[in-house]
């Protein structure tokens, strides 16, 4: 089975997905640090961000390595990796990876679990479940301070609070693959959820639809 978790940053998807995987013996991917690792190459090398051609060299001789790197979580890379993913070559060029990986789980594995902004209308519009996860700005910008902290990156409220905001219109506005729901997505709205509240509204979710049902 194939899974799609998409929504806005900080919502809390990767916890979500982290427990599904677990739960249905899913191989999983942070279709984000996709995009991050192209940033940060682009980062280390000393590239502009802007520069067209050399973010999609990036992400032809995508190194998978590079999403195992401890810089990969920074605010930063999460501002430099919205800014790469506006251009859509990169995007094609991640596509492949993308399609492979869900389509391909590994022996022993009863499917796929992908997370990002565009799982569910461009990467894996066949998807068993398509689980579009929300939050509030400001719950989602605590939890990113939170998470900052607990990685010993310095951060203030407000600038996570703004920076969420700005990545929010730049996803969602962007014309290749922008951020927004699949119409047959199930709404998880994680404001007020524990992780095993949202955890356990997604599971009963997928216990009620019938899995490879037709998709429109
Ligand atoms: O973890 P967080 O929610 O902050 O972001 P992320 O999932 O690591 O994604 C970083 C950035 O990559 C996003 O703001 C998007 O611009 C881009 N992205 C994308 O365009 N499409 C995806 N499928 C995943 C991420």
């Amino acid at each position: 089975m194939i899974v799609a978790i998409d929504g806005p940053a900080a919502s809390g998807k990767g916890t979500l997905v982290k427990k599904l995987a677990e739960y249905y013996n899913l191989e999983a991917l942070d279709t984000g640090s996709l995009y991050r690792a192209v940033a940060l190459s682009m980062v280390i090398s000393g590239d502009e961000l802007q520069d067209h051609n050399k973010a999609l060299q990036h992400s032809l001789n995508f190194d998978f390595r590079l999403t195992q790197s401890p810089d990969l979580r920074t605010a930063e890379i999460g501002v430099a990796a919205s800014k790469i993913a506006l251009f859509q070559d990169v995007r094609k060029a991640l596509f492949s990876f993308q399609r492979k990986f869900a389509t391909n789980p590994p022996a022993g594995k009863s499917g796929t679990i992908l997370d990002g902004r565009d799982i569910a209308t461009v990467v894996c519009p066949e998807a068993d479940y398509k689980i579009f996860v929300t939050a509030q700005i400001e719950i989602r910008a605590k939890r990113r301070l939170k998470e900052l902290i607990e990685r010993n990156q310095p951060a203030i409220y407000a600038s996570v609070l703004n920076e969420l905001r700005d990545r929010d219109v730049r996803d969602s506005t962007r014309k290749s693959a922008p951020l927004q729901q699949s119409i047959d997505a199930f709404t998880l709205d994680t404001t007020h959820l524990t992780a095993d509240q949202a955890f356990k509204t997604a599971q009963k979710y997928i216990a009620s639809e019938p899995i490879n049902r037709q998709r429109i």
